[in-house]
């Protein structure tokens, strides 16, 4: 485990909440104007970053949360810094399987691919559930021992714990993701059974939103700012719902207030009669 995994990005924001704006799975090609299943992803980010800014100016930070490019090309990543820069000069990014890591810290720089963010009462677990070559997600056991490391210290300095990551750790109700969520989730939870102070769970990968509890921890995924994937499929089956992005709130009391939206007001065309995507 390099000490890049481990790294603590301690940002000093002044302030009660914590404002946040999640994009995810953004999929960018290795050139501008690259499509994904029909759709130009520089294009819908770019109305998905257009709408937060409306919505939701000003975030404290971002977070991207993995498939930021979509075969790990550096210039998707230099895009990428272009866009997120319009909505927080602070954003900091997590691996999904389409990612290369090595690029990712490459271009973007080992501070923007930290291990935890440390903010106000709060700590922001990045955790890497990238198993390269592989299209499903897998934590493995130096991953677990440092979330246990964050957790310890986390407690210890009485901060409440966000975890972020690209991967389902739950079923979501789609047959062909559920196949790839990740595959040790079993021991994640059962680390997370000690921590009463993590208060949620934050993924991309399944380009459609969930918000829901696993007792009282909150769990939350949330739309790719390009393709959807419709809810409830045994097999794959693309959405004609907008792309978006999360916005969240996190208090000093440990109370997490979050939503998403979409850019409906705009035509997104996608090849809905695609078979698959890997
Ligand atoms: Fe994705």
């Amino acid at each position: 485990m390099s000490d890049i995994h481990n790294s603590v990005c301690e940002l000093s924001v002044q302030v009660e909440t914590i404002r946040i704006v999640q994009l995810t799975d953004t999929h960018l090609k290795t050139h501008d104007g690259g499509k994904l299943l029909g759709l130009d992803t520089d294009y819908s980010l770019q109305a998905v970053v257009d709408l937060a800014n409306k919505e939701y100016p000003k975030p404290d930070f971002v977070l991207g949360t993995g498939d930021l490019a979509d075969s790990g090309a550096g210039d998707a990543y230099r895009r990428l810094i272009g866009y997120f820069d319009q909505v927080s000069p602070e954003h900091f990014w997590l691996p999904g399987n389409h990612d290369l890591r090595d690029v990712m810290i490459e271009v973007g720089g080992a501070e923007r691919v930290p291990g935890e963010i440390r903010v106000g009462a709060w700590q922001i677990v990045m955790l890497d559930s990238q198993l390269p070559g592989e299209v499903g997600g897998h934590l493995g056991r130096p991953e677990l021992q440092r979330l246990e490391e964050c957790l310890n210290a986390g407690a210890e300095a009485q901060l409440h714990t966000l975890i972020c990551l690209h991967h389902q750790p739950v079923p979501i109700g789609c047959e062909w993701l559920d196949e790839q969520m990740v595959s040790d989730a079993d021991s994640f939870f059962e680390i997370l059974g000690r921590y009463p102070r993590v208060r949620g769970l934050l993924w991309g990968h399944v380009h459609q939103e969930l918000d829901k509890y696993r007792e009282d921890l909150r769990l939350l995924c949330t739309p790719s700012t390009c393709v959807q994937f419709l809810p409830g499929q045994q097999d794959f089956a693309v959405d004609t719902q907008a792309p978006g992005y999360r916005w969240l709130e996190l208090d000093a009391d440990g109370a997490i207030r979050t939503d998403v939206s979409r850019a409906v007001s705009q035509i997104f065309p996608v090849d809905r009669e695609a078979s698959g995507y890997l």
